[in-house]
C-alpha cells in the first residue's frame, strides 16, 4: 500500500509519467535521484532501460561519485590521445566536421555586433582537435579544459608552435569547472555535453554565460537523436533529442541564435547539430 501512495504522489507531480512506468517502479527514491540528475531526459531514459539498471548506470553514488561520471572516466582512461580517438574512430570525418565548424563559427565572430576574436575556450577539448583546426586560426588566445590529464599533456605536442597561444590548460571535469567571468568571446562545447547530466549541463551553461564577453557566443556541437534520449552505457554518455537540448538551453535564460545540422556525414551516423547560444 505504501508503494501505491508513493506512486500516486509521483504520478501527480510528474504529469507525463504513464501507468506503465508507475507499475514497474519500485523505488520512489531511485526515481527521484534519476529525475534530479536528468530532469528533461529521465522519462525517455526509463522507456529504454528498467529503473534499477538505469539507476546503476547513472545516479547511483559510490564513493561519493555518481556512476555516470565514474564510468565515463573509466572509459576515457583506455582511449589513446590521438585525433582518431577524439572522433570515436571516425577520423576520416574530422575534416568535414572542421570545415562545417569553421563556416558556422564565421557567422558569429568578427564584425559589428558579433563576437570579437581575442579569446576562446575549448570545453571537453581532448587533445585539442577543435582548438587546432577551428579556434586557433581565428582567436588570438585560447584555453582548453578537459578532465583527462593525458589528453592535455598530448595537446602541448599536438598544437605544435601554435600551442604558444594557449594561455591555460585546465584539467577539470566540466561539472566542477567555472570559466573566468567575462573572459571569452567564444566558448566551444563539442562532443562532451552528453557526458554531463541535464542538471550539470544546465548549471555549466549558466557558468559559461557568465564567462562570455559582450557579444560572446557559446557553440554547442553534439550528436542528437531523432526522438527522446538514449544512454550509451559504454562511454557513459546521453544522446539527447534536439527538443531536450532546447529545453535545457531555454532554462539557462539564453537564446538560440542559430541551429544547423552537420552535413556530409554517412547516413549511419547519429545526426550532429551545431547550436549557437547567447
Ligand atoms: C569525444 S571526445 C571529443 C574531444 C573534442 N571535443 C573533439 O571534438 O575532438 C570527448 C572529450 O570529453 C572529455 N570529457 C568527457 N567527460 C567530461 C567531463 N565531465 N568533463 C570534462 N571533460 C570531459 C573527454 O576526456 C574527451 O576528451
Amino acid at each position: 500500500m505504501d508503494y501505491l501512495g508513493a506512486h500516486l504522489a509521483f504520478k501527480s507531480r510528474w504529469r507525463k509519467t504513464d501507468e506503465e512506468l508507475c507499475r514497474h517502479s519500485m523505488s520512489f527514491v531511485l526515481h527521484k535521484a534519476i529525475r534530479s540528475d536528468f530532469f528533461e531526459s529521465y522519462l525517455y531514459l526509463l522507456e529504454r532501460l528498467p529503473l534499477v539498471k538505469l539507476y546503476a548506470l547513472t545516479s547511483e553514488v559510490i564513493e561519493g561519485e555518481i556512476q555516470f561520471y565514474f564510468r565515463a572516466r573509466n572509459f576515457y582512461r583506455d582511449v589513446p590521445a590521438t585525433e582518431g580517438a577524439m572522433m570515436g574512430d571516425f577520423s576520416d570525418l574530422s575534416n568535414i566536421d572542421i570545415e562545417s565548424s569553421r563556416k558556422f563559427l564565421r557567422k558569429f565572430v568578427g564584425g559589428p555586433g558579433k563576437a570579437a576574436t581575442n579569446f576562446a575556450l575549448d570545453c571537453g577539448s581532448g587533445i585539442g582537435r577543435v582548438s587546432k583546426h577551428v579556434l586557433l586560426p581565428v582567436f588570438d588566445n585560447i584555453e582548453l579544459v578537459d578532465m583527462m590529464e593525458p589528453f592535455l599533456e598530448q595537446a602541448q605536442n599536438y598544437l605544435e608552435q601554435e600551442g604558444e597561444r594557449v594561455e591555460t590548460l585546465y584539467c577539470y571535469s566540466l561539472q566542477e569547472f567555472t570559466p573566468a567571468v567575462g573572459k571569452y568571446d567564444v566558448i566551444w562545447i563539442q562532443w562532451v555535453s552528453g557526458h554531463l547530466t541535464d542538471k550539470d549541463l544546465l548549471e555549466f551553461l549558466l557558468r559559461c554565460r557568465n564567462g562570455l564577453k559582450e557579444n560572446g557566443v557559446i557553440i554547442l556541437k553534439d550528436n542528437v537523436v531523432k526522438q527522446g534520449c538514449s544512454l550509451d552505457p559504454v562511454d557513459s554518455c546521453v544522446i539527447r533529442g534536439i527538443h531536450i537540448l532546447r529545453n535545457i538551453i531555454e532554462r539557462s535564460g539564453m537564446t538560440i541564435l542559430a541551429e544547423e545540422r552537420q552535413t556530409g556525414f554517412p547516413e549511419l551516423c547519429v545526426p550532429i547539430w551545431m547550436i549557437a547560444i547567447q
